[in-house]
Order: C-alpha cells, then structure tokens, then sequence
C-alpha cells in the first residue's frame, strides 16, 4: 500500500489517515475464549494499527514542511481541515480501562486498549518529527448501525454511519496541534474524551 501511494501521489504529504480495522468475537465469560479467534482479534484490532502506523508514518508531514492550507469550506459539503495533519486510530470506549464496569469481551477490550496506547505513542513521535505540523489520536464513534453490532440491532439506540463518520470528522477538524488540545488522547464523536 504504501509503496502503491507512493507511486500514485509522489512527494505528497498525508493529511488526514484514518485507521479503522476492527472486529468482535463476543466472549461472554472466560469459558469462551477461543484461542484462534482472540489471535484474530489481536491481528485486526492491535496489530492491525501498529503495521499502518509503520508504513504511513513516512508520509506525514515533518516540522520543516509547509503547513497545509486551511481550508475556509469553500461549498456546502466540503470540510475545513486545520493546516496540521492529523492521523485517528479507531479505538473502542470498550477499550478504556477506567471505563469498564461490565466485563466480558476480553479480547476486543484488550486488544482495542492497546490502541490508546498506540495512538498516545504515536503523537509522541509525531511531537517530536512534526511538532505542531502533525497530531494524532485514538477515536470512538459511539454505538453505530454497521455489520459490526447487527447482532444487537433493535435493542438499543444506534447512530447511523454516515452521521457517525461527519460527527468524527468535526470532532478531528476542530483538534488543534498544540500539547494541551487533545493530541495523542481518545475523543468520542461528541468531542468528549474517553479517558485510557
Ligand atoms: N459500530 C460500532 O458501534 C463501533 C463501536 C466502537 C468502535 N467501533 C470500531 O469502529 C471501527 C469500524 O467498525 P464498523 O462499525 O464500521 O464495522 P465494520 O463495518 O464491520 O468495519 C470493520 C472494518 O474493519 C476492517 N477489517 C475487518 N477485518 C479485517 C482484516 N482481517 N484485515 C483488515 N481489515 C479488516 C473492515 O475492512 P473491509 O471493509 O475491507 O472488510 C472494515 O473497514 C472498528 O475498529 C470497530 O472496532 C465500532
């Protein structure tokens, strides 16, 4: 993929990455884990985001770079990007430890906690390589009506994808790039941190 962006955009610099794989094997008690299936959990939810991290961390802009153009929106649909880049790794709120006072679903708690912590990593990094040209973050996009949560349809209020992904996108418009404006934290698509 990379070596396919670089080819296609040369001399490009990301400016929005959005890294969203994820999957759930519902465990319901300990009983029910499955070895095979929680390696898969692990594979999709935490390596999944390290490997993209590994490969796109070369196209986001370094501190030298010419920060991008802030778009003032120019129609209806398009989208004001801040002149950072921002990199979003899809977390869970599942996933925060602080928050978990249900149990179950080891393997998906586990393995989406390890991406706060990527995404806490990451912008470290990013402080370092991009200063206030690069953030990124861990995301959550509430509960949504995809295949992911079908078995769940009907029982509970469900946000549609499209109003999700516009919710997100706000909310990592609005970020700024300085140390204390929410790099390298979980925002939920309220623009409310979910906190590790
Ligand atoms: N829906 C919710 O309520 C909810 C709540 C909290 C967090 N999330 C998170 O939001 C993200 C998107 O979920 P969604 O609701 O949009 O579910 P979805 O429609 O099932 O999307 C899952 C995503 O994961 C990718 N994926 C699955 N298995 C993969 C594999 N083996 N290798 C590479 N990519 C793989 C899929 O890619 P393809 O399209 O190419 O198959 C798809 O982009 C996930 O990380 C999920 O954990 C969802």
């Amino acid at each position: 993929m990379a070596d396919t962006i670089r080819r296609e955009y040369p001399n490009t610099p990301l400016r929005l990455g959005l890294a969203i794989p994820g999957i759930l094997h519902v465990e319901k008690s300990p009983s029910q884990i499955d070895f095979a299936k929680a390696l898969d959990s692990f594979k999709v939810n935490s390596i999944g985001p390290l490997l993209l991290m590994k490969h796109l961390s070369q196209f986001i802009p370094a501190k030298s770079a010419q920060a991008f153009t802030a778009d003032a929106a120019s129609s209806h649909d398009s989208l004001p990007l801040p002149s950072h880049a921002i990199y979003a790794m899809m977390a869970a709120r599942v996933g925060s430890i602080s928050d978990n006072a249900s149990g179950g679903w080891y393997s998906y708690r586990a393995s989406k906690a390890a991406v706060f912590q990527l995404a806490k990593s990451f912008d470290l990094y990013l402080q370092t390589k991009s200063a206030q040209r690069a953030i990124a973050v861990a995301l959550h996009p509430g509960t949504v009506q995809t295949d992911f949560t079908k078995d769940f349809w009907g029982g509970r209020d469900m946000l549609e994808p499209i109003d999700a992904a516009g919710k997100l996108l706000e909310v990592l418009a609005r970020l700024p790039s300085d140390a204390k404006g929410g790099r390298g934290r979980c925002w939920d698509w309220k623009g409310e941190e979910v906190v590790p």
